[in-house]
C-alpha cells in the first residue's frame, strides 16, 4: 500500500534537513550506539560496498565510511536535496572520498541489481511510503548472499526522549488518533511487524532484536527542548498551533518533566530500538 500523504512527509523533511544539518555533530554523538550496532548486525567489515538508504544529515554512511576503509566504499541516498547537500559538505569537510551520494528513495533506487555487499537503514524505514515495494528493491540492489539491517524505534512510551514532549503536547493540541501505519517515528515499533515485511519480501534468515541504549549528549534541558522542538517535524507542528503563551506553558512543563534526564549538564534518556536483519537469498535456498 503506497501513502497518501508521501509527498507531505518528504516536505516535512526538506524543512527538516537545515535543523538535522545545524544539530549533525549532536545527533552522530546521541545516535553512535546505533552506528555501531547497524555495523555489528549487518556485520560490515573493510572492503565491502555498503548502501545507506534514508542516510539523512550523513549517519550512519560517515561511520561507516571509516569502517570499510579505502578498498569498500559507501553509497548514501536520501531523498531530500537538504539532507544529500548536508551529508556531502560533512564528508568533504572530513576527507573522505569513498562515498558517493544519490538523492533516491528507497522505493526507487538507481542501482543495478547485486549491487552491494550490505544495505543498512538507521531510523529511515519508518518514512517508506511503499514500504513493500521499497524493501524488494533493497533486496534486488543487494548481492545474492548480501545482508540487510534496517534499525527502527520501539515503542513511544519506551522511549522518554519522544515522550517527555508529547504527553504534555498532547495536553494542548487535540492529538489525532494514532494510526498505526501512518508515515512517522512509530510505525515499526511493534515487535514482529516489520521483519513480517521483511520476509514477505523474500529476505531469508531474517531476525528482529531490542536494543537498549542511552541517548546521550552533553547538553542542558532547554538545549534538549530546542534540538528537539527544531529536529521533529511532528512538534514544530504542533507547537505552530498554539499561542505564544501556551508554547511558554508546553516549555515550562517539558522542562521539569525532562529535568529528571539531566545530571552535571549532561542529558541521558534511557532509549529502544528494534534491529531487524536478513539475507538475500542466494539461488539455491
Ligand atoms: C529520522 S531521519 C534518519 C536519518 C539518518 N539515517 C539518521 O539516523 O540520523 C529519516 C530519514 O529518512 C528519509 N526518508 C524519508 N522518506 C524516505 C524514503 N521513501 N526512502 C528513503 N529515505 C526516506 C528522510 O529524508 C530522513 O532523512
Amino acid at each position: 500500500m503506497v501513502s497518501e500523504n508521501a509527498a507531505e512527509v518528504l516536505a516535512a523533511w526538506e524543512t527538516s534537513s537545515q535543523y538535522w544539518n545545524k544539530h549533525q555533530s549532536l545527533i552522530e554523538k546521541m545516535y553512535a550506539p546505533l552506528t555501531r550496532a547497524l555495523i555489528e548486525e549487518a556485520q560490515i567489515v573493510a572492503g565491502q560496498s555498503v548502501l545507506d538508504i534514508g542516510g539523512g544529515a550523513g549517519e550512519p554512511s560517515l561511520t561507516i565510511a571509516r569502517a570499510v576503509g579505502p578498498s569498500g566504499k559507501v553509497t548514501f541516498t536520501d531523498p531530500t536535496a537538504g539532507m544529500v547537500k548536508a551529508a556531502r559538505e560533512e564528508a568533504e569537510r572530513r576527507g573522505l572520498t569513498n562515498i558517493e551520494f544519490h538523492q533516491s528513495a528507497a522505493e526507487k533506487l538507481p542501482f543495478a541489481n547485486d549491487s552491494f555487499d550490505v544495505v543498512v537503514g538507521r531510523l529511515s524505514a519508518m518514512f517508506f511510503a511503499d514500504v513493500s515495494g521499497a524493501l524488494r528493491e533493497i533486496l534486488r540492489v543487494v548481492k545474492p548472499g548480501g545482508r540487510l539491517a534496517l534499525l527502527v524505534w520501539a515503542d513511544r512510551e519506551l522511549n522518554p526522549f519522544f515522550n517527555v514532549i508529547t504527553e504534555i503536547l498532547d495536553q494542548f493540541v487535540t492529538a489525532e488518533p494514532e494510526d498505526e501505519d501512518a508515515l512517522a517515528a512509530f510505525r515499526f515499533a511493534r515487535p514482529g511487524k516489520l521483519a513480517k515485511l521483511i520476509e514477505e519480501a523474500g529476505a531469508v534468515t531474517v531476525k528482529e532484536h531490542t536494543l537498549k541504549f542511552d541517548t546521550e549528549a552533553p547538553i542542558d534541558v532547554s538545549q534538549f527542548w530546542k534540538l528537539r522542538t527544531e529536529m521533529s517535524d511532528a512538534f514544530r507542528t504542533k507547537l505552530a498551533r498554539l499561542a505564544p503563551d501556551e508554547v511558554s506553558a508546553v516549555r515550562d512543563a517539558v522542562l521539569k518533566a525532562a529535568a529528571v534526564y539531566f545530571k552535571s549538564g549532561s542529558m541521558i534518556f534511557p532509549s529502544q530500538v528494534l534491529i531487524v536483519s536478513g539475507r538475500k537469498a542466494v539461488a539455491e535456498e
